[in-house]
């Protein structure tokens, strides 16, 4: 079975004038932890390596492991992080409230459903709702819980083989539009699955913040695609159709959800003409703005492994805060394995007694977290979650344990 292959060309434009900004090394697939017996198996490691395209401005990944292999046993959960839940509520509300309130009967599409969270909050509000979500353990969990998904890669044939005739008022994909390899294909199933006037919604981690907060351990197999405005609405011209809102948000690190229809059906929102210029100023259509962000992750890793050797040499208990896929990409990027981390706590049912994909730490439920002390530091693997979790864990802090926050620079707190 092929693993794995090499494209030349932008995903968006098919230029060829790809720049390499960021080699990460050869990694293994950041969610893909292992079982205890299977710890001496060998395991598949890939480069890991982000392309700017000269021509668009895609940043992208170029090795692309085949999405068979990668989504068909999955451990990430929605409904393990309690902010993506609390995020889902306001979205659905919001969409709601905006554009379906005043329709009949609204029916709602969720491409990449995850374990149904989001399509729970729809359904709540008199939505009728489906879920198309790939691996198959998760689709099965959303199904158990009355949310009907059914579990396919989205692809026109599953369209006409699923006969998915009843159209969409509302297509939303939740972090998965960055997933796709084929755009232009997926686009095509979006026309096919929304109804006439339909609003196209999806949210994406924002370039923006990814550069400006060096967020580069969110670079992994699974994202191909690392948005800006411009290369957005450059592919969904070529379909026509364009985005006509966007919206930031908070979650994972920096997101923008986007709003998109038929040309003209929607006025273009100040919001967009904002972020439009926004972008222009902060310099994201400019190559050097990307060297230096590579500069600065080179420096983010020697400082970070500095501070594990000074903390370890003090004789401090170092643990992982959070098992996400990225913190597999920080720690087998800044090569901190067990020589620094004594076990990781995640909330995941799925993860606990696995071990990370690369570096081999055992993951642990936090529940079982009862040895504190003042000798602790916990490297907060899951940053995005940095509010809640301090909130959290404040016994912990109280007893006069800390975190070391990763990015942008290390620090601790
Ligand atoms: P995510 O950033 O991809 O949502 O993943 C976050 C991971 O962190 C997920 O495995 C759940 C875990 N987590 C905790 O262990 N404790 C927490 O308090 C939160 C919010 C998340």
């Amino acid at each position: 079975m092929r693993k794995y292959h090499k494209k030349n060309e932008c995903r968006i434009c098919s230029s060829q004038d790809l720049k390499l900004i960021l080699d990460l090394g050869k990694q293994p697939l950041a969610n893909a932890f292992i079982k205890k017996e299977n710890l001496q198996k060998y395991e598949n490691k890939f480069p890991l390596r982000l392309y700017l395209c000269k021509n668009c401005f895609l940043l992208q990944l170029l090795d692309i492991v085949d999405k068979e292999f990668l989504f068909k046993e999955y451990l990430y959960l929605t409904s393990a992080s309690k902010p993506i839940l609390n995020h889902f509520q306001k979205y659905a509300s919001e969409i709601y409230n905006e554009f379906l309130k005043e329709i009949k009967k609204p029916f709602v599409i969720e491409i990449g459903s995850n374990d149904g969270s989001l399509l729970k909050e729809f359904k709540k509000l008199g939505t009728d709702v489906l879920g198309i979500e790939p691996a198959k353990n998760i689709a099965k969990m959303a199904n158990d819980i009355g949310i009907p998904t059914k579990s396919n890669f989205l692809n026109q044939n599953i369209i006409k083989k699923n006969s998915l005739e009843k159209k969409a008022s509302i297509v939303v994909a939740n972090n998965v539009f960055g997933h796709i390899e084929d755009l232009k294909e997926f686009m095509k199933c979006i026309k096919l699955l929304l109804k006439n006037k339909g609003i196209f919604v999806f949210e994406v981690p924002y370039l923006i913040d990814l550069i400006q907060k060096l967020e580069f351990d969110t670079v992994y197999h699974e994202h191909l695609s690392y948005f800006s405005l411009r290369p957005l609405m450059k592919l969904m011209n070529e379909f026509n159709l364009e985005i006509f809102d966007v919206k930031k948000q908070k979650v994972h690190g920096g997101t923008i959800r986007v709003f998109v229809a038929e040309k003209d059906n929607f006025e273009i929102t100040k919001d967009l003409k904002e972020l439009i210029k926004y972008e222009e100023k902060f310099g994201i259509y400019k190559i050097k703005t990307y060297e230096k962000f590579s500069d600065n992750v080179k420096q983010l890793r020697s400082e970070l492994q500095d501070k594990l050797s000074k903390f370890k040499k003090e004789g401090k208990i170092i643990f992982g805060y959070g098992a996400p896929a990225k913190g597999n990409v920080l720690l087998n990027y800044c090569k901190i394995g067990t020589q620094f981390l004594d076990y990781i706590l995640d909330t995941t049912p799925l993860k606990h007694g696995l071990y990370t994909p690369g570096m081999h730490i055992q993951v642990r439920s936090d529940i079982t977290h009862q040895e504190l002390s003042s000798q602790q530091i916990a490297l907060l693997l899951a940053w995005n979650y940095e509010e809640e979790i301090i909130k959290k864990e404040n016994e912990f802090m109280k007893k006069g344990g800390k975190f070391l926050v990763p990015i942008p620079i290390p620090r601790l707190i």
